[in-house]
């Protein structure tokens, strides 16, 4: 049975900085995902407040939203069947020490701010994260 979804993902200022960009886009080309719609943007800090609000009671929000705004940054959707749950199986843990060998945050993440790619975590955060990069 299909049950394509889409979903967004960021690859962050510190993988875009190290040009790793199109390596992290053959990785989602290598695992069936498709790129639908993609733009390098910079986004300022009253943006990246919007983007994370579901963090903001947390003690790290003002440090994420400080460095998601700190650079540019590439924002995809991404399309394929469960392609929530497939991306972050991808991505691997939060934290890219504890991330499993093979996932994109293992190879490319430098620590739990650093970790190189974001995705949305269910398909209803999927759709609004979607609307906040690419609604006219
Ligand atoms: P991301 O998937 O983009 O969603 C929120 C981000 O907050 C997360 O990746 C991490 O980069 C960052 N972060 C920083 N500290 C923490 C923490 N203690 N727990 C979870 N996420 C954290």
């Amino acid at each position: 049975m299909s049950n394509l979804e889409q979903t967004l993902s960021i690859i962050k200022p510190d993988a875009v900085e190290r040009n790793l960009s199109n390596e992290i886009k053959k990785e989602f080309i290598k695992n069936d995902f498709q790129i639908l719609k993609e733009k390098k943007i910079q986004i300022s800090k009253i943006e990246a407040e919007e983007f994370y609000k579901i963090h903001q009671t947390k003690p790290f929000y003002n440090d994420l939203c400080d460095y998601l705004s700190s650079g540019p940054i590439i924002v995809m959707v991404l399309e394929k069947n469960s392609a929530v749950s497939e991306n972050r199986k991808l991505m691997g843990a939060t934290d890219p020490n504890k991330a499993e060998p093979g996932t994109l945050r293992k190879k490319y993440g430098i620590s739990i701010d650093k970790n190189s790619v974001h995705g949305s975590d269910s398909v209803e955060n999927a759709k609004i994260e979607i609307d906040f990069f690419f609604k006219n």
